[in-house]
């Protein structure tokens, strides 16, 4: 069984993280760079709202993270990667499955929600996993939602 921990971001984890999250496999499939989210999330901090990402650690080594973004109203999205050399192993949908405890029994969140693209088979399988419904499927992109 696979050891997954979140933990908060420290400064001292961003180097490799951010090596993981630039590899190809990975980088075209996110929406944005984890550049471009830290210095969003820096911004947020420093008007007093506190960033809600988590490095992910298996088995003590950082191989990604996971965020809430878009939080407002009782939802979030949810977003993570994780770096392509620790894929298939279990360890985004345990990483999933203990941010929503974090979000909706913590953080007081009512939905929690997530968009894929069409071939992004495997969040999706992360997502029906931890029970998430499909509710819309316009375009290239998949909408799920999973409420509290
Ligand atoms: C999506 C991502 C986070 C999944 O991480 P992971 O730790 O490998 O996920 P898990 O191992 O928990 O689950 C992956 C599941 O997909 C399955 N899978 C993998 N490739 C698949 C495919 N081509 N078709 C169907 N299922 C597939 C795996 O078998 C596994 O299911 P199982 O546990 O039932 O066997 C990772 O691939 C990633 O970082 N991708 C790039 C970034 C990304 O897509 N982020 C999400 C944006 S919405």
């Amino acid at each position: 069984m696979a050891r997954v921990e979140l933990q908060k971001i420290k400064i001292r984890y961003l180097p490799r993280l951010i090596i993981l999250s630039e590899e190809k496999e990975v980088s075209t499939k996110l929406e944005g760079s984890l550049i471009f989210y830290l210095l969003t999330e820096i911004k947020n901090y420093l008007k007093l709202s506190p960033p809600k990402r988590r490095a992910i650690f298996y088995n003590g080594v950082s191989v990604g993270t996971i965020a809430f973004v878009n939080v407002k109203n009782g939802s979030a999205e949810v977003g993570y990667f994780i770096g392509k050399d620790y894929w298939n192993k279990g360890i985004a949908t345990i990483a999933l499955k203990k941010m929503l405890l974090f979000g909706f029994n913590k953080i007081g969140l009512k939905k929690i929600y997530a968009h894929t693209n069409k071939n992004n088979l495997n969040s999706q399988k992360v997502l029906l996993k931890n029970k998430f419904i499909m509710k819309k499927s316009g375009g290239e992109k998949l909408y799920f939602e999973k409420l509290k």
